[in-house]
């Protein structure tokens, strides 16, 4: 089938059967031009609370998936593609976890929502890119666990100085291979353009950007800078929403290495196929584990608000 022919079928059938198609920023061109809803991670999660629709098909990596799941258990919530992972995300087992609170009782352990739901039914509440921060300064412990990534762990500690923040030694490959020296790169090549990062970089690549913020945050900040170009430290799939935005704006990507590979997985054809449940997952998870999990997503929705 062409993929207009295939962009025409995901379209009917979406119709016929009251399926929503969901797609993080950082998806295939294709596969964000069939979505009904794009965003970062946290307009994902709170956005699922509010579909009305019997079908989710998440386009994004599996973390994303059972999250929409954990938060509408009544949803079927098929991932298109079963490998589409997160490698960050499984740097932290749920077992890891029980094991530090039993030496740190007075630790609260905040896990990024890149994580299985697993980690998050032993966590005691989530976070985001775009909501860690404020999020953590409204905790009253004054000792913090922040899972997995450390490179957003720093980001958070630098931001929040009147507690005792300690981070586990996970990190995106994809962000945290992105050097300083391209930044400085970029501005001496294109000194008009500013530098946008996502807090997934290391540290001295934060240091030198001009503006620091999750996907979402990144493409709001973009749309509404007075800069005729604009240079991306985050995945190339935000290229797609922010050109299409903006028609106006250069955007150029921080470096060539930002592509993930996970994300990049999903295919048009696989949406259609999880359409007509011929591929994919459908996103199962142990009741116990799907409550547990809630909680600590509950208490980043309230306290994001
Ligand atoms: P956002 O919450 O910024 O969309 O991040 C998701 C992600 O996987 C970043 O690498
Ligand atoms: Fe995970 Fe990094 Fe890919 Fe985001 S970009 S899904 S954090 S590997």
């Amino acid at each position: 089938m062409s993929d207009i022919c295939i962009k025409d079928e995901i379209n009917r059938l979406k119709k016929e059967n009251n399926i929503k198609i969901l797609a993080h920023n950082y998806q295939n061109y294709e596969v964000q031009q069939v979505a009904d809803y794009i965003g970062d991670s946290f307009y994902l999660s709170k956005l699922a609370t509010e579909l009305d629709c019997e079908t989710i098909v998440l386009c994004g990596v599996d973390f994303m998936a059972e999250t929409v799941k954990i938060l509408s258990p009544d949803k079927k919530v098929i991932l298109p593609v079963q490998e589409a992972t997160c490698p960050m995300a499984n740097m932290i087992k749920p077992e890891d976890i029980v094991d530090f609170k039993k030496e740190h009782k007075d630790f609260k352990v905040v896990a990024h929502v890149n994580t299985s739901a697993e980690v998050k039914a032993v966590s005691d509440i989530c976070v985001t890119s775009s909501t860690a921060v404020n999020i953590i300064n409204s905790l009253q412990e004054e000792n913090i666990l922040f899972v997995p990534d450390i490179n957003l762990g720093n980001y958070i500690s630098k931001n929040i100085t009147n507690k005792n923040i300690i981070s586990w030694n996970g990190y995106c490959n994809v962000h945290d291979r992105v050097k300083k020296e391209e930044v400085i790169q970029m501005k001496n090549k294109f000194p008009n353009a500013p530098v946008l990062s996502h807090p997934e970089c290391r540290e001295e690549v934060l240091a030198v950007s001009d503006f620091v913020g999750s996907t979402s945050e990144i493409i709001d900040y973009a749309n509404k800078i007075d800069a005729k170009e604009i240079t991306i430290g985050t995945e190339t799939g935000v290229l797609h929403v922010l050109r299409k935005l903006n028609p106006d704006k250069k955007f150029r990507l921080l470096s060539n290495s930002l592509i993930c590979i996970n994300m990049k997985k999903t295919t048009l054809e696989d949406v259609y196929n999880a359409m007509i449940g011929k591929g994919g997952k459908e996103i199962e998870l142990e009741e116990n584990v799907r409550v547990k999990a809630l909680e600590s997503l509950e208490e980043m929705i309230r306290l994001a608000n």
